[in-house]
């Protein structure tokens, strides 16, 4: 360990200070609602609602219980069926495939792009008579190349759900994530850009017929006036996440910019270095990011994981280590995606939270070069 600079403790998220940032707020939030006793369903999911279709741009937006039935229920809404098949990126969380699977449908995996999303060339290799639509994941706060999934969308009549959990507020040619597909859907688990104190998810869409599939689907199949329809889940968004929630989203762009702002002290500070490969930077082109992670390929990778803990700095490496096919439990371990399991020996998460200082970010970066010198 080097004398020179001394260990600190940089955390790869500080959930403690999620809520310490702002901790009279949330209590005056929080004691408001239970004050009002609005617990399910009340005015705060629906002006959440209101205000996040606001900032996408988009007609309808819904609370959800999570990510993952966001993703289920989107499905669902737009109307795959037993035994359709849907592509996805295997380098997401497992809850993507889950939920394809959970609504009935063929998971199938396809290869990431060197900017670590999905593959739009690996697409039509995949696509059979069974195939319905496409699951794009928005991963690590970037939206995937949607031109091209749309056009192969267009040529083989499929439809899009986009796994927007990771990719709230960024953009590609200045359209939102979210807002391609006949839905898009996010999560506001803690660690995420817009994260709440427990579990909490969302949908979008501008159709009103998956609107109002969705409204009866998280709700036990009734409809606003009461009316049982269907079949359906109970999947609400939380009254009191709903709560801090809207009080998050007042501020988020300036929380988008500071994580852009220490995207850009990464790539200064490490663009020139060979031994790792950074994501993709704030100034890309077509690409507004908004650095849900900061995930970077290094050499040596276990090793480095274990010497930046030895110096106080938390890392992750996404996903338990596997893309989502290599797990055998999942019965997808045959398929051929050799880029994504490269990836996977190489990939590792450096901190890129709301607590890390300027100075942090350099102590990182000092000692990722201090492990390779
Ligand atoms: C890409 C992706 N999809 C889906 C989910 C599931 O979201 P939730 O945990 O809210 O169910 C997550 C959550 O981490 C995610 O990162």
């Amino acid at each position: 360990m080097s004398l020179a600079t001394p260990t600190r403790n940089v955390p790869f998220f500080n959930y403690r200070g999620a809520f310490a940032q702002d901790r009279e707020k949330f209590i005056e939030i929080m004691t408001n609602v239970l004050d009002r006793g609005a617990f399910i369903m009340q005015s705060d999911v629906f002006d959440f609602e209101k205000n996040l279709a606001s900032y996408l741009g988009v007609k309808h937006a819904f609370g959800l219980a999570n990510g993952t039935d966001a993703i289920q229920i989107g499905l669902m809404a737009a109307g795959l069926k037993q035994g359709d098949e849907v592509l996805f990126p295997s380098h997401t969380m497992v809850a993507t495939p889950a939920a394809i699977h959970m609504a009935g449908g063929i998971p199938v995996p396809v290869e990431m792009g060197p900017d670590h999303m999905m593959d739009p060339g690996d697409l039509e290799r995949n696509i059979t008579s069974k195939t319905k639509a496409i699951c794009p994941v928005q991963v690590n706060g970037r939206t995937c190349d949607m031109d091209a999934i749309q056009a192969v969308c267009d040529k083989y009549g499929l439809f899009i759900v986009e796994d927007a959990a990771q990719g709230l507020g960024s953009k590609f040619k200045g359209r939102c994530a979210g807002t391609f597909g006949a839905a898009g859907t996010f999560s506001f688990y803690p660690a995420k850009v817009l994260g709440c104190f427990g579990d909490g998810g969302g949908l979008v869409t501008n159709d009103d017929n998956v609107a109002d599939a969705v409204t009866m689907l998280r709700d036990h199949g009734r409809r606003e006036d009461g009316e049982i329809r269907s079949w359906g889940f109970n999947s609400r968004l939380d009254n009191m996440q709903a709560a801090i929630l809207n009080f998050q989203l007042e501020s988020y762009d300036s929380v988008i910019a500071r994580r852009r702002e220490i995207a850009a002290q990464y790539q200064a500070q490490l663009g020139d270095f060979d031994r790792v490969v950074l994501p993709p930077g704030p100034d890309n082109g077509d690409h507004f990011d908004v650095y849900q992670n900061y995930e970077l390929e290094a050499d040596d990778r276990d090793a480095l994981q274990v010497f930046l803990k030895e110096n106080g700095i938390g890392t992750l490496i996404q996903w338990s280590g596997k893309a989502v096919h290599q797990w055998e439990g999942l019965g997808m371990t045959g398929a051929k995606l050799p880029k994504t399991e490269k990836f996977f020996t190489r990939c590792l998460m450096i901190p890129m939270n709301m607590t890390i200082t300027d100075e942090e970010v350099g102590y990182v970066t000092g000692k990722i070069r201090e492990f390779y010198a």
